[in-house]
């Protein structure tokens, strides 16, 4: 009996990190190709994963302050990315799409 749930213990143990892992990848994986996918893949994954990002749909100008509160919150991100960033982002996921 123990012996069983200690194989439980090392099996979840085993596939937590995996699933994780697998759940950044899929949200990554959802972003359209174009110019500026390539930054937002490097440049907005290192806090948190892209589901909030993929499920959003914003205006340029929404898009724009919420890049500009990354920023505001840390995030390392040159002007000229920023900008590519917010363009390739309200092209993807605007409003009503
Ligand atoms: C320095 C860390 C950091 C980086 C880098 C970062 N974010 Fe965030 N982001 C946060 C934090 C903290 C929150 C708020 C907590 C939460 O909702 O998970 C957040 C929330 C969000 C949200 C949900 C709130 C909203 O405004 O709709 C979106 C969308 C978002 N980030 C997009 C991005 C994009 C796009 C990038 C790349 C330009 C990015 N993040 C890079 C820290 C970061």
């Amino acid at each position: 009996m123990r012996g069983i749930f200690a194989a439980l213990i090392f099996v979840t143990g085993l596939f937590t990190p995996i699933a994780l892992l697998w759940s950044a990848d899929a949200w990554v994986a959802m972003l359209p190709a174009g110019d500026g996918q390539q930054e937002t893949k490097e440049l907005c994954t290192g806090c948190h994963n892209l589901q909030k990002v993929v499920q959003s749909r914003k205006t340029p100008q929404e898009w724009e302050r919420s890049v500009n509160d990354m920023l505001a919150r840390g995030a390392q991100i040159f002007p000229d990315e920023a900008e590519k960033i917010t363009k390739y982002l309200s092209a993807s996921f605007p409003p009503g799409k």
